[in-house]
């Protein structure tokens, strides 16, 4: 079972979703819709999956539809047709209690324009969650002193969110989120109002965070780099429409449409190929010149490699961990990888 799992999810907006509903089905598009009937395409037909423990980045221009998707899944929205099952419980079923409930321990969310509350501190901000979970005030205090520790705030508890700078504030909403413990993370834009040094700093943390802690975070964002750095997989948005989900290396070889050609075209592919995915298999590489190679591992990413190749004009020899032959990289292979798209 997977940990969250959306189909067929449909939004529109405006005052009569459901009459429209059918034109959608029927395949009119999002500026279609508006012009005949006002209402706007917020979701069209959605549908994935997202596993236990991943990192889910979901990527698409402004207005495609990325915290209308992410709001579905702690039903901040409803969907005008379709279902969402998180650990396979419809989140429609969810009564008043439950959903409250369900919102206090199973999912925390920072929020893309931060979400904090003017007149509480810092340090009763990053609380809040705990608040609502039932914890003493001491123990809050703790857990939250250490959050804001791990967002680099130390200092600024007793302050209050007018008194700090935008990436400041959106590290308390990432303090308060990762207070509650909770295993599902919704990260709406969480990075993107941080100068490029944080951000990378947040992001290396968020990697670390991870790899202990296995959290399935669903991040939202429209950088590819970050898309790219966080994701196991990535989820692209058009209009409401998912056009493309795949991992890193699937979408950087094999983008979908023009749409995510364009978001791919400037991307370092050195820093994102591994070389596993551009090597031929052994059956493959029987005319390839053996006698002047490389041994590189198959998880090493191109440009860790790629100055020595092309210095010594050698070809790549690709092991796995253990040192077994897995395939070859020709050098013209290598050079001509980093342009295709
Ligand atoms: N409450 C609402 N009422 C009407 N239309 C809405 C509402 N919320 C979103 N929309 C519309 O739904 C579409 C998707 O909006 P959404 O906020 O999900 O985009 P986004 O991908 O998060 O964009 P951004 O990167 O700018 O945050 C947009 O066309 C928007 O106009
Ligand atoms: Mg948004």
């Amino acid at each position: 079972m997977s940990k969250i799992e959306i189909n067929n999810v449909y939004k529109i907006f405006g005052n009569n979703p459901k009459s429209v509903l059918p034109m959608v089905k029927e395949g009119s598009t999002k500026d279609e819709i508006l012009e005949k009937t006002g209402h706007t395409v917020g979701l069209d037909n959605v549908s994935l999956k997202i596993e236990e423990g991943e990192t889910f980045v979901c990527m698409g221009l402004s207005g495609s539809g990325k915290s209308t998707l992410i709001r579905h899944l702690n039903r901040l929205i409803d969907p005008t047709d379709g279902e969402i099952l998180v650990e396979g419980t419809n989140v429609m079923s969810l009564d008043k209690e439950k959903l409250i409930e369900f919102r206090r321990h199973k999912m925390s969310m920072v929020f893309q324009r931060f979400g904090l509350f003017p007149h509480k501190t810092v340090l009763q901000n990053v609380g809040y969650g705990l608040e609502m979970q039932g914890k003493s005030e001491d123990e809050r205090n703790k857990i939250s002193m250490e959050k804001i520790d791990a967002v680099g705030l130390n200092g600024f508890e007793n302050q209050y969110p007018s008194q700090l700078s935008g990436g400041m504030q959106q590290r308390v909403g990432l303090a308060r989120a990762l207070a509650t413990d909770t295993d599902i993370m919704l990260m709406d834009e969480a990075f993107s109002a941080l100068d490029p040094l944080i951000r990378s700093d947040m992001q290396k943390q968020l990697i670390d965070l991870q790899s202990e802690l296995k959290k399935t975070i669903v991040f939202i964002t429209h950088d590819l780099d970050e898309s790219l750095r966080l994701g196991d997989h990535i989820g692209i948005l058009n209009s409401g429409k998912l056009v493309q989900v795949g991992t890193p290396e699937e979408i950087i070889m094999n983008p979908a449409d023009d749409y995510v050609k364009a978001f791919v075209k400037d991307v370092n592919r050195a820093k994102v190929i591994k070389a596993k995915i551009i090597m031929k298999n052994l059956n493959d590489s029987e005319n390839i010149d053996k006698s002047n190679v490389i041994k590189v591992n198959e998880d090493q990413f191109i440009e860790e490699f790629l100055p020595q190749i092309v210095c010594s004009d050698s070809n790549c020899e690709v092991v796995d961990k253990n040192g077994n032959i897995k395939g070859y990289i020709t050098n013209q292979e290598l050079q001509s990888s980093l342009t295709k798209s």
